[in-house]
């Protein structure tokens, strides 16, 4: 489908379970914002939808954390995370959320259709059951070991380390997560989508039918699933928080999470056209409509899999021309976790960098995780936006701007004849908007961004090449022709930094006095049309070469665009995520599960002394091991201990230490060990002799 006449462009519906992070804008909503923007500017109907996803096992297990109720949990953070959306110039048209009214009638309705028309199978199964919580264990609510990759940390419905999506009953050791019991085998009825029945159309719509056109990161992801072969999917679930499954015989259960929230996109189409009096219908079911879905990767096999075939199954929707997945976003090296606070939230982003909402949009587009995970780190947010936005975007309005008004009053000048160079450079400016879009159409907006940057750039060197305030004392006429093609420059470069910096566009266009306003783009989830049937599309009078400023048009005031951050601003940055650091390794040491009850029997069979360490020397070729002489009051004995590390043989002899002496003896590199002396680690890490008080141990460190 080369030009459609509509878009329905939808981005992940976020878990509300709580506020979203950097990974989150990277991998979802800058690139389909981007996106969504340039095809407004395009003067095409678009509708760009989202909402939050208030179900599913998170949600539940978030509330019982917090001992609140799965509501309260949604409904704070929903408006954390649409706030953080506005805030960040998100330019959705309509942000709904599932527990809408609206959106349990869609889903409901849905699921009816397909159950009236016999497209799900009935299947009465075992599913795992925690007698102490007495509940069944959907999804989260069961860990274990994923049968695919051995991670041991897997959910019941999905590996996120591997994101292969399988039934809980796949894992290799589950636990329950609300108990930590294991759990036991339960009969209970449930409705599954037959996916199998699906696999020869799907193989047929995306592996013949989008081979060319689909990201290798998600055409591969859906090809190994596909040749794995599919089994059928429950999509109904044993629990009391959701969209209550609308047939006899069903209470007590609910609709699968990710099955109600891809329907969540046409309820957000609908809402939003219902808010702007419109038919939401073409937007879902006119074949030149384009159905795009910005996803992170994790959700890969719900977008291109389940999904499709939920649509397929109820047979009048369009299917999704694309799913532009991008891979993770790690932070300063590490994997970002809501769980373990390793991210930079969005809403404390804008408390320590306020206003510099575009910062942080280019910074992470220019390492936007298109084709593999990829790495945001501090050093170079603060060199993106001291090199590239400050020192060349920036400097270049800057100039433009204070140059305009020092000579000028403001006004722009009527050029002279062209001279070679202004000629080659507006024919340069005219090629950026098609290099750019032909970018931003096959969803490279690294690429995208990178050439918009060349266009700051071309402006740079004109006027360090042509150097205006030399000029002015020596030939006023030829300053006028090069303020005039600057200002050119600085207009289209408005107009081009729309999709990628809508902040800053909105503020070059007012102070150049320029285009049309991106004031309603920015904010615009109240629903207003916005972009459609625009008469004048800015960047196709770019490329034809049209004036965009006119000799008497006024300009405003040089405003500064960027401001430098400083080192200090980043150290701060790095000082708290090593806190977080430090407090996780706290955390972990303190987690370590108990082991299994020890009877008083069992206990009263270590011999524990109180001992002095006598003699200590380092093991030949051996980096941990210390050979210690031990006074243990019954004799002086050999122990081997891996503390090498942590101590100097001189530092430690004549200590007293807690010692097993009735450990079974055992040889250490030929060299036999009569006994274990007792340690356990400090707040830092390091291992101590046992002697909590003194050395502050945490309590819950664990004695080795
Ligand atoms: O992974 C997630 O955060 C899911 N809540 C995404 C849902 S996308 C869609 F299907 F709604
Ligand atoms: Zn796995």
């Amino acid at each position: 489908m080369n030009s459609p006449k509509r878009y329905t462009i939808t981005a992940a519906l976020p878990y509300t379970n709580g506020p979203i992070h950097i990974g989150h804008l990277a991998g979802v909503y800058v690139p389909a914002d981007i996106f969504a923007r340039y095809q407004r500017m395009q003067g095409k109907d678009v509708v760009f939808v989202c909402g939050s996803d208030e179900h599913g096992v998170p949600i539940t297990i978030k509330a019982k954390k917090e001992g609140v109720s799965p509501q309260d949990v949604v409904d704070k953070y929903h408006k954390i995370i649409k706030q953080s959306f506005e805030d960040f110039g998100i330019s959705f048209d309509n942000y709904s959320r599932t527990s809408a009214k609206i959106h349990h009638k869609t889903a409901s309705e849905f699921f009816k259709k397909l159950y009236d028309a016999g497209k799900f199978t009935e299947e009465t199964t075992q599913q795992f059951y925690d007698e102490k919580a007495e509940q069944f264990l959907a999804d989260r609510f069961v860990v274990g070991t994923c049968p695919k990759c051995g991670f041991d940390g897997s959910y019941g419905d999905q590996c996120e380390k591997c994101g292969t999506s399988h039934n809980a009953t796949d894992l290799i050791n589950p636990k329950s997560a609300i108990t930590g019991a294991i759990p036991t085998l339960k009969e209970t009825k449930h409705w599954f989508l037959p996916l199998d029945q699906y696999e020869g159309w799907l193989k047929e719509w995306i592996l013949e039918g989008h081979k060319k056109d689909w990201k290798p990161n998600v055409y591969g992801q859906v090809k190994s699933w596909i040749d794995d072969g599919l089994r059928p999917r429950a999509v109904t679930r044993d629990l009391d928080w959701g969209i209550p499954v609308p047939v006899d015989g069903a209470e007590g259960k609910v609709l699968y999470v990710w099955f109600d929230a891809p329907i969540g996109y046409i309820s957000s189409t609908k809402e939003w056209a219902e808010k702007t009096g419109r038919d939401w219908e073409p937007y879902w079911k006119d074949e030149d409509t384009k159905l795009l879905h910005f996803i992170g990767k994790d959700n890969i096999v719900f977008h291109c899999i389940i999904f499709p075939a939920m649509l397929k199954a109820e047979g009048g929707f369009i299917l999704p021309d694309n799913v532009p997945a991008n891979e993770f976003l790690n932070l300063e090296g590490n994997k970002l976790s809501t769980s373990k606070n390793w991210a930079v939230w969005l809403h404390e982003y804008l408390e320590e960098f306020p206003k510099q909402q575009d910062v942080l949009r280019y910074t992470l587009t220019a390492n936007a995780p298109e084709t593999k995970d990829n790495d945001f780190t501090w050093k170079d947010f603060q060199a993106r936006n001291n090199n590239e936005l400050v020192a060349i975007f920036g400097n270049f309005i800057n100039r433009v701007v204070v140059l305009t008004n020092k000579y000028y009053d403001g006004i722009v000048p009527k050029p002279g004849n062209f001279s070679e160079v202004d000629e080659q450079t507006l024919t340069e400016l005219k090629a950026y908007p098609a290099v750019i879009a032909s970018s931003i159409d096959r969803y490279r907006f690294r690429e995208a961004q990178a050439e918009l940057m060349n266009v700051a750039r071309l402006g740079n060197k004109y006027l360090a090449d042509e150097e205006p305030w030399k000029l002015i004392k020596t030939d006023e006429d030829r300053v006028k022709t090069i303020m005039y093609v600057a200002l050119q420059i600085a207009s289209a470069l408005a107009s081009l930094c729309e999709p990628f910096l809508p902040f800053t566009s909105q503020k070059l266009k007012s102070m150049l006095d320029y285009g049309r306003s991106t004031s309603e783009a920015v904010i615009n989830m109240s629903g207003v049309v916005f972009g459609e049937g625009v008469e004048e599309n800015e960047w196709e009078q770019i490329s034809a070469g049209k004036e965009l400023l006119e000799p008497g048009h006024a300009i405003g005031e040089a405003e500064l665009l960027f401001s430098k951050i400083e080192d200090e601003q980043i150290q701060k940055q790095l000082d708290k995520l090593e806190a977080t650091k430090a407090a996780n390794i706290a955390d972990n040491k303190k987690a370590e599960s108990q082991k299994e009850i020890a009877t008083f029997e069992e206990f009263s069979k270590m011999d524990l002394r109180v001992g002095t360490i006598v003699k200590a020397e380092k093991m030949a070729k051996a980096n941990k091991l210390l050979v210690l002489k031990v006074d243990t009051g019954l004799d002086v004995r050999t122990i081997v201990s891996g503390i090498a590390e942590s101590f100097k043989p001189e530092d430690i002899v004549g200590k007293k230490v807690t010692v097993l002496v009735n450990l079974a003896p055992r040889k250490l590199r030929g060299v036999e060990s009569e006994g274990m002396i007792l340690m356990t680690e400090n707040a830092e890490g390091k291992l101590v002799f046992l002697n909590p008080d003194e050395d502050g141990v945490k309590n819950g460190t664990v004695i080795t």
